[in-house]
């Protein structure tokens, strides 16, 4: 039985990394400081270790346990605190990486880790989407630059210390188990404002576009950079794949199909454009394609019912 490692196990796309994971017969271990995840998001049949991915003792379990795969979610993922705070967001996100590989390149084991990178906002506003992996980087926030920095780290570490590592590189990942408060995505939080029957925000002219992928498409991405064969190791890029649909969907049009799949009628409202605030971004996965054989299976009106559906069991006390 392969053994992994899923940091960030009991957030969002990490607690759907698990499930799968587990489904296809690997012994899961679950690393988690519960500072967004929730223990009731990690299946039974995990091991659960509440630690930072910054301590010495996750240090040690990595070189202990020498797992064939370490799935690399956890992390600080709001852009704005990464503004407000670039230190805590750096420390967590680029020193706590940096923890994991070098306790990897003391174990001396053949670990593949898969490092969850952004998709959304690498490219910035750089280049005309759909953007491919190889376009320019610009990242705009301390967020996008730590992401940009891990995968930096993950190039050299594989052509110095010969680390097997990949970056999914994902688009806007929605479905059950997002957080809907704060400044979580837009998918859940309209779920909670229909639930909560109050108006869904949108900023600007609703016009700008992002790539909405559902979870489970993204966690069988996650399984497939674990088990296949990779490309040589090399610069940047070589080991990166976008994960998304390819398709720009409106903030507006998501509000609009989250109405009808809640059939709610409760108002569409305007306020200011954000300052800094991305216009266009979607990714091309044909990459992810060709060489992982993935392909999202998920049709974005599917998904948004889904997730709505799961929302509104959750709010009426029923969900599991
Ligand atoms: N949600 C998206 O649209 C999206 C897009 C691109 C990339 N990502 C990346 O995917 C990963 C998972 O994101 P998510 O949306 O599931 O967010 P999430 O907040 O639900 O998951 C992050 C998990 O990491 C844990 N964590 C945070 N800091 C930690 C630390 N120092 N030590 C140990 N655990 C810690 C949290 O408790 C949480 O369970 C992140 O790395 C994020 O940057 C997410």
């Amino acid at each position: 039985m392969p053994k992994v490692l899923v940091t960030g196990g009991a957030g969002f796309i990490g607690s759907h990394v698990v499930d799968l994971l587990l489904a296809k017969g690997f012994d899961v271990t679950v690393v988690d400081d519960l500072s967004t995840g929730k223990r009731d998001n990690i299946a039974r049949q995990a091991r659960f270790h509440e630690i930072g991915v910054n301590s010495k003792e996750f240090a040690q379990l990595v070189r202990d346990e020498r797992f064939d795969v370490i799935a690399h979610l956890a992390g600080q993922i709001d852009v704005r605190k990464s503004v407000a705070d670039p230190v805590a967001d750096a420390t967590i996100n680029i020193l706590g990486t940096l923890n994991l590989m070098e306790a990897v390149k003391q174990s001396d084991a053949k670990t593949r880790i898969v490092f969850t990178s952004t998709g959304g906002v690498l490219y910035g506003d750089f280049n005309t989407p759909p953007n491919v992996e190889t376009y320019p980087k610009d990242p705009e926030s301390p967020y996008a630059i730590a992401k940009l920095s891990v995968e930096y780290y993950l190039a050299y570490y594989g052509r110095v210390h010969q680390q097997d590592a990949v970056a999914v590189r994902f688009g806007n990942v929605y479905g059950p188990r997002q957080d809907p408060h704060g400044e979580a995505g837009v998918v859940a939080i309209f779920c909670g404002r229909i639930l909560d029957d109050r108006p869904l925000t949108v900023f600007g002219d609703g016009l700008q576009t992002r790539d909405y992928v559902y979870v489970g498409d993204v966690a069988r991405a996650v399984w497939l950079a674990a088990t296949k064969p990779l490309p040589e190791k090399g610069r940047l890029d070589a080991r990166a794949f976008n994960i998304g649909t390819g398709e720009g969907t409106s903030v507006l049009e998501i509000a609009r199909l989250l109405q009808g799949a809640a059939r709610s009628n409760v108002p569409i409202e305007f306020a200011p454009r954000r300052p800094g605030e991305q216009q266009e971004s979607f990714v091309d996965a044909g990459k992810a394609s060709e060489v992982l054989g993935w392909v999202p299976e998920i049709a974005l009106a599917d998904g948004l019912a889904k997730t709505f559906a799961w929302f509104a069991r959750e709010t009426s006390g029923a969900a599991t």
